[in-house]
């Protein structure tokens, strides 16, 4: 029903259009009595042997939902039932921002693709606090902090020191976006040295609070070997927890979507089926490297339960979706989770 009728008719609206639709369907319907039970009744699936425990944390199941879409974090409990164990908000910066002019959000239906340049549009840290200190959370959630679009790289250890502090007492675990293409120049914080010098100040700042919150760095698709194996080095380094592999690529390397289409497009990060191998090759990747020691949470490309699976396989303790959700609809989270039980 959700790809022969309702998809259909989302697909006729730009992408964005359909996203404020969603938030605010998930904010307005969910108020109704009755509404969450039945919603929850249909998606979920709860079973001991889905359970996961990464870093110290209890996941009812190993599918989150990724960075991107819940970026004041505004209807994470909504999304618990579609279910969905965690949820990553933001990414959150210090100060609110509007983003890239818009249109910034393209579909490449014939790839299975998204295309977004959306600069990390939120409200900012301040509010995205008040929406997670005034409810029960029912998922896990992740809180995921970058920098403003005008702050400069050398100021940029500030913005991800302020998010932090802000945060800390209202998520269950961070992750450091360093990989997003679409803020000038923030890829740049990549390198080895500024990558360490930011981790090794969150940690810092952790040994001071009273409870511990596992730290992961985000990062790109579009690493290189060389760039991987700094990565490892950092892990060991900075004493971070993990890290969410991977972020959307600038690739554009074999696209079915006519060329024409896609330079009319133009910057953005590509999510989707283009990225699903490259993701899961990187989780191998990293997991071999480590003799399967690091925490790894893998994200790119899911569109299927085969997809999942083998993210799994490759290495990755637990698995997160946007575009997959966007194609596969609200069912997804639950065909994976049945999946899975059938593989246990
Ligand atoms: C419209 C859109 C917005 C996104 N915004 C963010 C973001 O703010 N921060 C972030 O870390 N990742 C963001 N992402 C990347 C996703 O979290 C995810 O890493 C990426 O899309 C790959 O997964 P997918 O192929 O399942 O979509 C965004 C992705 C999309 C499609």
């Amino acid at each position: 029903m959700y790809k022969s009728i309702i998809r259909p008719l989302l697909f006729l609206l730009q992408p964005e259009t359909v996203h404020h639709l969603i938030v605010n369907i998930l904010k307005t319907g969910f108020k109704i009595p009755g509404i969450s039970y039945l919603v929850g009744k249909i998606y979920i699936i709860k079973d001991k042997r889905l359970n996961r425990e990464f870093l110290g944390l209890k996941f009812e199941n190993p599918v989150g939902f990724a960075a991107g879409f819940d970026k004041n974090a505004e209807v994470y409990n909504q999304f618990s039932n579609f279910g969905f164990s965690f949820i990553e908000i933001g990414t959150v910066t210090p100060k609110p921002q509007p983003g890239n002019p818009k249109p910034r959000s393209f579909r490449l239906p014939k790839d299975g693709a998204l295309i977004n340049r959306m600069g990390f549009n939120n409200k900012g840290v301040e509010k995205a606090v008040i929406q997670l200190k005034n409810k029960k959370h029912k998922v896990i959630i992740g809180g995921n902090i970058g920098k403003n679009t005008d702050t400069s790289n050398e100021n940029a250890l500030n913005d991800y020191v302020k998010c932090f502090k802000e945060l800390y007492d209202y998520v269950d675990y961070f992750v450091v976006n360093l990989s997003c293409p679409n803020i000038k120049d923030l890829r740049k914080l990549q390198d080895k040295d500024s990558t360490i010098t930011i981790l090794n100040e969150l940690t810092g700042i952790r040994q001071k609070q009273g409870k511990y919150k596992p730290i992961l760095l985000k990062i790109s698709p579009d690493l290189t070997d060389n760039q991987l194996d700094d990565v490892v080095d950092t892990y060991r380094l900075t004493g971070i927890d993990g890290v969410v592999a991977t972020n959307t690529t600038v690739s554009r390397e074999g696209l079915l979507t006519e060329k024409e289409r896609v330079q009319v497009i133009g910057n953005g990060g590509l999510s989707g089926k283009p990225l699903t191998q490259r993701s899961t090759e990187i989780i191998r990747y990293l997991s071999q490297k480590t003799g399967g020691e690091m925490p790894i949470i893998g994200v790119g490309g899911i569109m299927s339960v085969n997809d999942a699976i083998e993210k799994l396989n490759a290495g990755a303790t637990l698995i997160q979706l946007y575009t997959g959700f966007i194609y596969e609809g609200p069912g997804f989270v639950k065909r994976i989770n049945k999946a899975l039980l059938k593989q246990s």
